[in-house]
């Protein structure tokens, strides 16, 4: 009896604490285990954030090519693919047409594990189309992808290996 007592006192623990802990967090523990999973669910967002991510990869995966850089090039395309995959665990109905990217990522995995430049060039354009394509058939035309004119991050390759 008193082991049921136990389990559910704990039970009602996790479910609610009345009064959130003072400090920082207390704007995200205040409430119920709904309210709590609703809060974090709104700051991780939805396909817009993935997309930021999968823009940004996009640019460093484009110089990447350009500098013959094929492990930050594959390091890319796999985070590419992750984010791709958590934005759409977030927004199923995103599922569908963001299986139009798979072949295109699958065309420029080949050419980097080929390492071959012309190869990369004719495969990114690709991607960029497939990307461009999605964005038509989720009514989001006005995002236009193109690949980066100016580098933009910090990151690069090795002094050694053509690097600054
Ligand atoms: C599911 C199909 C789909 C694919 C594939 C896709 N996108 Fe998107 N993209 C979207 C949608 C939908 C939005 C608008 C997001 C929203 O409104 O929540 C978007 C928005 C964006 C944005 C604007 C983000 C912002 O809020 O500033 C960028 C940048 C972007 N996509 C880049 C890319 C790149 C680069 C690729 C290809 C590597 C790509 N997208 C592939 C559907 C897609």
């Amino acid at each position: 009896m008193s082991l049921l007592c136990v389990a559910l006192l704990s039970i009602g623990c996790s479910r609610k604490i009345a009064e959130p802990p003072p400090g920082p967090d207390a704007w995200l523990l205040a409430g119920t285990d709904e309210e709590r999973f609703a809060r974090i669910a709104r700051q991780l967002r939805g396909f817009d954030v993935a997309m930021v991510e999968v823009g940004y990869r996009y640019g460093e995966l484009h110089w990447a090519g350009q500098d013959g850089d094929w492990a930050f090039a594959s390091y890319q395309l796999q985070k590419i693919r992750t984010a791709l995959a958590n934005g759409v665990e977030r927004r199923p109905k995103r599922g569908p047409s963001a299986r139009m990217l798979e072949g295109a990522l699958g065309g420029v995995e080949e050419a980097v594990a080929a390492k071959d430049p012309a190869l990369f060039t004719a495969r990114f354009t690709a991607l960029t189309g497939s990307c461009n394509a999605c964005h038509l058939a989720e009514q989001v035309p006005f995002v236009h992808v193109r690949p980066p004119e100016v580098r933009c991050s910090p990151a690069g390759p090795l002094p050694g290996d053509g690097g600054r």
